[in-house]
Parts: structure tokens; C-alpha cells; sequence
């Protein structure tokens, strides 16, 4: 009938969930976020609908990321990358929080709001309170004609394609994506050399591909998920970039496995956490090879030293003393690192939730978007 051909192209594609069917878009979506907005010549990127132009930028002295959930830690990701590629002061914040609390709207602060499908209420909320008190808001979207799009002085679509499943993967992805443009974009009009906007532009073509290379390690994850799954609660930690992506990690596998998940800074283990540490409790450790690998290295033997177990997501297989499994994950720029080191993440969290028969596409107690306060 009409109506199932209409469904037709949002099948799950002969995949069993929509979730594993939108990982495994990611490849694409990054594609699509990426398609003619690099600029070889300049080493920049073109962002066509910011309706801010490069002196109207330069007065720009903060930058404020505003979103809820996934959208949220995909915003402290763009938080980074906005300070470290622009030099300019980035926070995120979540946007449930911001519009409560009676927010100080600074004419020189951009305003950013994320969103994936574009009718979160309280990003909305929070969009409106920026506006309503002189703010000017971008919007980082999916979803085009959205009311968030709608409500924002301009923006950057994803493109990322439609997602159905609850739990947000290839649009978390593609947001970052997009933040890494904005901060590029960003960078050059300020201090970013050229040489190193070409290295930022080398590395974002260079995600495609390298994002399938973790997927081809489907198989592997999921025989670790199944493992690690049998426990009643599991640790993600991570420091300064790995951070975000030990929230999103911990995020994910909470939502779709109801799996226990603390995600803390690794550096704030010892300030409490680490009471928790026990056999039973296993750790989920990002360890990307940076300027930060031999913190994060002593973090993984004050766990080992109270019999925690250790699952690592990083660039190099650790010392068996300090680690019982490993992920890796091919090495890109320090600043794109966190978007990959995310990806086996969400495999993880899948297949813990097949592993357990979760609904993995519509988990209990949650909406695909909260249309309500
Ligand atoms: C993501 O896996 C969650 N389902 C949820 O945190 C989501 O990201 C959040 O509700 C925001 O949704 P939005 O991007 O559509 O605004």
C-alpha cells in the first residue's frame, strides 16, 4: 500500500534494530554533515547559514552550548573543540538547567542550542529566554524546519538523515562533526594557522573511513558487551576529552541496556568514587594516546589495585597489568579523537541491550523527543 512504501525508506535496512542500522550510518551521515563545507584553498570551513559574518564574529568573547541528553555531551565535545581550535571561552550547559535558573545573557556570548530533533521543549525553552532577553542563538539541528531551527538567528544542519531509534547515535556523531566545523570556521578567522586548519580539514576526511574500521570490529565488541552486560553496573571515566565521551558512553549504555552507569573525570576518582571500585564493578576506561596517557594509565592501576576490572578504549592495547580487554580505534587529530572513541561505545551499549532483550529501539520510560516540560 501507499502507506508502506511512504515507511519503505526508513526500514531498518536488514538490521535488526534501527539503532545498530543508524551506527553503522555514521560513515554517511559524517559524509553528509562534511559535503561543501571544507575549503581547500583557505583551510576553513564554509558554513553557509551562520548570518553572522567574520567581524561580527571577532566580537564574539564566549561561546554558550545549550542542549539536553546525548545532544548535551555532544556539546561539551563541541565545547572543546570551540576553545581549543578558537581560542575563544566554550561551556556547555543543559538547557533544562539554563532556562530555570534566571540565565545572564551577555551581548557578546554566542549562544548555541543543539538538538537533533528540533522540538526538545526545554531547548526550546532555553532558546527563547536567550531571545527574549536580546541573545543572539544558533542552532546546531537536524531536523530542517524544526521549531528549535525556527527559533535560532541561524545555524548548521546536520544532515545526518532521519533517526528513529530513541537513543541518539549517528546525529551525536554528526553534531560533533558540526561543532568541529564551527570551531574551525571559528579558528581561522582568529588565530588558527593555516597549516594547522589543513590538519583539522586532513583529519575530518579522513573520519568517514575511519569510523568503518571500528565497525568492522562489531563481532569483538559484542562478545565483550555480552560479558561485561552480566554485571549489575558498570564505571566510565575519562579525562578533559575523554570526559565527554565517557558520559555519552555511560548515557548510552544506561538507556538502552538499563545497565547501572557512573560516568565520572578520572581525575575525580580518588575524591570519592573509588570507594565503589570492587570485582563487581567494572571500569570503562577512555584512554586515548595524548599528552594525558600516563595519568590515565596510573588511574587504571589504582583500579586494578582494588581487583576492579578494566575494559579500555583507546589507540594502543595496554599493559596486561592494567587492563583486562581493550578496544582501539584508529588514531585521527587529539581534537577529532573523542567522536571515535565514542563509536565503540554505542556498539557496546547495543549489544549489551540484545545481549539482556531490552527494547532496544524504544526503552522503557523514554521518548524519542520530549515535547513536554
Ligand atoms: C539520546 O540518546 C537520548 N535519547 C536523549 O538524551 C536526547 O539526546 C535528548 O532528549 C535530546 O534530544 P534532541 O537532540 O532531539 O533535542
Amino acid at each position: 500500500s501507499t502507506v508502506d512504501w511512504e515507511f519503505g525508506s526508513y526500514d531498518t535496512g536488514g538490521h535488526e534494530h534501527y539503532l545498530v542500522k543508524e551506527i553503522h550510518e555514521q560513515p554517511a551521515a559524517v559524509e553528509r554533515t562534511l559535503r561543501g563545507r571544507l575549503d581547500d584553498r583557505f583551510h576553513t570551513a564554509h558554513l553557509g547559514g551562520l548570518n553572522l559574518d567574520a567581524r561580527e564574529l571577532r566580537e564574539i568573547r564566549r561561546v554558550k552550548i545549550l542542549g539536553c541528553g546525548s545532544a548535551y555531551y555532544a556539546g561539551e565535545m563541541g565545547a572543546q573543540l570551540v576553545e581549543e581550535l578558537a581560542r575563544i571561552p566554550a561551556h556547555a550547559e543543559p538547557a533544562s538547567e539554563f532556562r530555570y535558573r534566571n540565565p545572564v545573557i551577555e551581548a557578546d556570548t554566542l549562544y548555541i542550542a543543539v538538538s537533533q530533533s528540533g522540538e526538545t521543549y526545554d531547548t526550546l525553552a532555553a532558546v527563547q529566554e536567550v531571545k527574549r532577553k536580546g541573545g543572539r542563538v544558533l542552532g546546531v539541528v537536524n531536523t530542517v524546519g524544526s521549531a528549535i531551527a525556527r527559533a535560532c538567528d541561524g545555524g548548521v544542519y546536520l544532515h545526518a538523515g532521519p533517526e528513529i531509534s530513541v537513543a541518539s547515535t549517528k546525529a551525536f556523531t554528526s553534531t560533533v562533526v558540526a561543532f568541529a566545523l564551527l570551531a574551525l570556521h571559528f579558528g581561522r578567522i582568529h588565530d588558527l594557522s593555516p597549516a594547522e586548519g589543513r590538519r583539522i580539514c586532513a583529519g575530518l576526511k579522513a573520519l568517514p573511513d575511519q569510523i568503518r574500521e571500528i565497525l568492522a570490529q562489531e563481532q569483538r565488541i559484542a562478545e565483550l558487551a555480552a560479558e561485561y552486560a552480566k554485571h549489575d553496573g558498570m564505571m566510565f571515566i575519562g579525562r578533559v576529552r575523554g570526559w565527554p565521551v565517557a558520559r555519552e558512553g555511560a548515557q548510552k549504555l544506561k538507556e538502552v541496556s538499563y545497565v547501572h552507569a557512573e560516568a565520572y573525570p578520572a581525575s575525580e576518582l580518588k575524591h570519592g568514587p573509588l570507594a565503589l571500585i570492587s570485582p563487581e564493578l567494572p571500569t570503562v576506561a577512555v584512554v586515548p594516546d595524548d599528552e594525558l596517557l600516563d595519568k590515565n594509565l596510573t588511574t587504571l592501576g589504582e583500579i586494578r589495585a582494588r581487583s576492579g576490572r578494566v575494559l579500555t578504549v583507546g589507540h594502543r592495547v595496554p599493559d596486561a597489568r592494567l587492563a583486562d580487554h581493550a578496544i582501539t580505534v584508529p588514531k585521527n587529530e587529539p581534537e577529532l579523537d573523542p567522536l571515535l572513541l565514542s563509536i565503540p561505545l554505542q556498539l557496546l551499549a547495543y549489544h549489551a541491550a540484545v545481549a539482556l532483550e531490552r527494547d532496544v529501539d524504544k526503552p522503557r520510560n523514554l521518548a524519542k523527543s520530549v515535547t513536554v516540560e
